[in-house]
């Protein structure tokens, strides 16, 4: 009986686990709902209440609470049946895996309906009468799912006091944030979706790209779809796809060649009338650097002589470098020759940095044998880096008597060859004099 139960048992987990992966296709959202608590004066203070949104794709089809209880520690007036006919809320890095600690991010706000200001989209709120449309619920839901995959904000409209919204305008992108090597060019994905049978759907929409890094912000690009218009901004290099953004909802950024003051965030913005949803994107230039070590090659040394090396890592960024040096000698041992003497860093006109490191060898306290490779590495975000000299050490094992009395022998063995090779010449060759004569001639 109990082996009956724990089959029983058993397969019931294994078909409630079937269900949440694979059985509706959309995943109930743990969500915190944020608002301003009434009431309070300036800065407001924010309230936080947990929340779910169990998602479907169309309002017929029963969606994820039919195999689910609701949590009783949720409020049952912040459980939302959200209708999604785009899918995005069903995408599959916003599934957690059962029993994982590691949750997709989920904020849902009230949310104001009210014309735009800026002013490639106030064309779209023209006529001053607001329709009676928005006279509902309306929500903004922003949503991060695992390991940076997908960026979502979705704005939702429920008839009132009904819990049931449905996603009127969505913004996603496939990463929160990017990385790019310099002078490559780069595609900062966004892309927006609306619901058609939306009034609001058929009115126009906008679509502007911000940037922003430490505090400054600026327009990178802006479009009116509406009056198929281009605003006027400063930034080069940075394009949409307008046909695209038309035909498939698809805003994504192009920068054509990525430079260092091209690090920041980026902020796509999608602007129905009275609507808007937006998604920032993190943009991180990574260039490793180049190295050169000085003097290479290293001048012939002798034990007890001390060398002074320098290596240069230059047109990296961001600032973020460590060198080290190594010594590899003629056995193949590694040893680690510390950092060096770091200087300051110094900043190009295209903005990458340059740091360099003084290594100073006194061969009478190391032992290098007979020589090996120095080498230079430079650990940086970007990747590591690696840069090599020789150094050759003469008389290894210390001038001893034998070795000075050797090269002495050689020194004189040297002068006598030479004392010879000029007897010869000097005697049988033509001499200066001669070839002096012969011009004179
Ligand atoms: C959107 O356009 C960009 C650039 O043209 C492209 O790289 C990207 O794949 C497109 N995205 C989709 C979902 O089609």
């Amino acid at each position: 009986m109990a082996n009956v139960s724990t089959v029983y048992a058993l397969a019931l987990v294994l078909l409630n686990y079937i269900m949440q992966v694979h059985g509706t296709g959309c995943p109930v959202v743990e969500c915190w709902f944020v608002q301003e608590k009434p009431g309070r004066g300036f800065p407001a203070a924010m309230s936080q209440e947990k929340s779910l949104m169990y998602v479907r794709t169309d309002p017929d089809s029963t969606g994820a609470e039919s195999q689910q209880k609701p949590p009783a520690d949720i409020d049952p007036t912040r459980i939302y049946h959200v209708t999604d006919s785009s899918a995005s809320l069903c995408s599959s890095s916003l599934k957690s895996p059962e029993g994982s600690v590691k949750k997709p991010l989920c904020e849902i706000n009230p949310f104001l309906p009210q014309p735009a200001v800026v002013k490639w989209a106030a064309p779209l709120t023209s006529s001053a009468q607001s329709p009676i449309y928005l006279q509902a619920d309306w929500f903004s839901a922003s949503l991060q799912g695992l390991d940076g995959q997908l960026t979502l904000s979705s704005v939702m409209r429920a008839p009132k006091g009904t819990n049931e919204p449905n996603v009127i305008l969505s913004v996603f992108s496939t990463s929160t944030s990017i990385r790019s090597r310099l002078g490559v060019p780069v595609v900062l994905d966004c892309g927006f979706w609306m619901d058609a049978s939306s009034p609001l759907s058929g009115l126009g929409f906008a679509v502007e790209w911000r940037y922003q890094f430490r505090g400054e912000g600026r327009l990178v690009v802006a479009y009116d779809g509406k009056g198929d218009r281009l605003a006027e901004t400063t930034e080069e290099g940075a394009e949409l796809d307008i046909p695209a953004l038309h035909q498939t909802g698809n805003a994504s950024l192009l920068l054509e060649e990525a430079q260092v003051r091209h690090t920041g965030t980026y902020i796509c913005t999608a602007y129905l009338p009275y609507l808007l949803a937006q998604v920032a994107i993190d943009l991180e230039i990574e260039e490793p650097p180049s190295l050169s070590i000085s003097p290479s090659p290293l001048p012939i040394s002798y034990p007890g002589q001390t060398l002074s090396v320098q290596c240069e890592a230059s047109g990296f960024a961001p600032l973020s470098l460590e060198l080290s040096w190594e010594f590899v000698g003629a056995d193949g041992g590694v040893q680690s020759l510390g950092e060096g003497g770091m200087s300051g860093h110094r900043q190009a006109s295209d903005g990458t940095f340059s740091q360099s490191s003084r290594l100073t060898l006194d061969l009478g306290k190391l032992d290098l044998g007979r020589g090996g490779e120095v080498t230079c590495v430079a650990v940086h975000p970007g990747g590591t880096r690696r840069a090599s000299t020789t150094l050759n050490i003469i008389g290894v094992s210390g001038p001893s008597i034998e070795d000075s009395m050797a090269m002495v022998a050689v020194a004189l063995g040297l002068y006598g060859v030479i004392k010879l090779f000029s007897w010869m010449f000097g005697t049988s060759g033509p001499s200066d004099s001669d070839s002096k004569d012969k011009k004179d001639k």
